[in-house]
């Protein structure tokens, strides 16, 4: 597996705690795991294959601690890296659940990255996502709020879809 490095956003630990999972999912060391609200853009610079999570907050915006650490990220030439995106939300919030993925995915490809880990899955009820691009969802949905008794396999697929998209 590439030099893989986690970077989270969580206003109440829900994100947090999925970012541990993924980590053990994915064979990531405590100290690859970073909260954007303490980590600077460059952070980024170590990593191959970089993880990146927020919840969704407001009416389909970043968590707040995204803002700044996603301004430096979009400046940055990420043309040697893979991005991996992942969101927590509420699907009841119908039209946009997840939609920071969206953001993320979308402010970020200006860097030259490359995007793995589209994913797809049964089980969900919302109508629509921001985070459903050129007919994929670009990255990983979780909903902890209503459906927390799929994480786990949610989490496990893709995982395994990352492990084999990765280059
Ligand atoms: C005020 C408020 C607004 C929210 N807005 C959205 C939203 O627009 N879309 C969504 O999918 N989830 C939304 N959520 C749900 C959160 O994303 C969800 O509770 C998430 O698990 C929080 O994760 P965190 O603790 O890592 O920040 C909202 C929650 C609150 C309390």
């Amino acid at each position: 597996m590439k030099k893989t490095g986690i970077f989270y956003g969580s206003s109440t630990g829900v994100t947090a705690e999925v970012a541990e999972d993924i980590a053990k999912l994915l064979n990531v060391p405590a100290a690859d795991i970073h909260d954007v609200a303490k980590s600077a853009p460059s952070d980024v610079e170590p990593y191959d294959l970089l993880v990146l999570g927020s919840s969704t907050w407001g009416a389909g915006d970043l968590q707040n601690d995204w803002y700044d650490f996603l301004d430096g990220l979009e400046a940055l030439n990420l043309r040697d890296k893979q991005i991996a995106i992942f969101g927590c939300g509420d699907e009841s919030m119908s039209d946009t659940f997840c939609g920071a993925v969206g953001i993320i995915y979308t402010s970020l490809q200006k860097t030259g990255a490359r995007f793995i880990g589209s994913f797809d899955a049964d089980g969900y009820e919302f109508d629509e996502s921001p985070a459903f691009i050129d007919g994929v969802y670009v990255g990983l949905l979780l909903d902890q709020v209503n459906k927390e008794e799929l994480t786990l396999s949610r989490l496990k697929g893709w995982t395994d879809k990352i492990k084999s998209e990765v280059k």
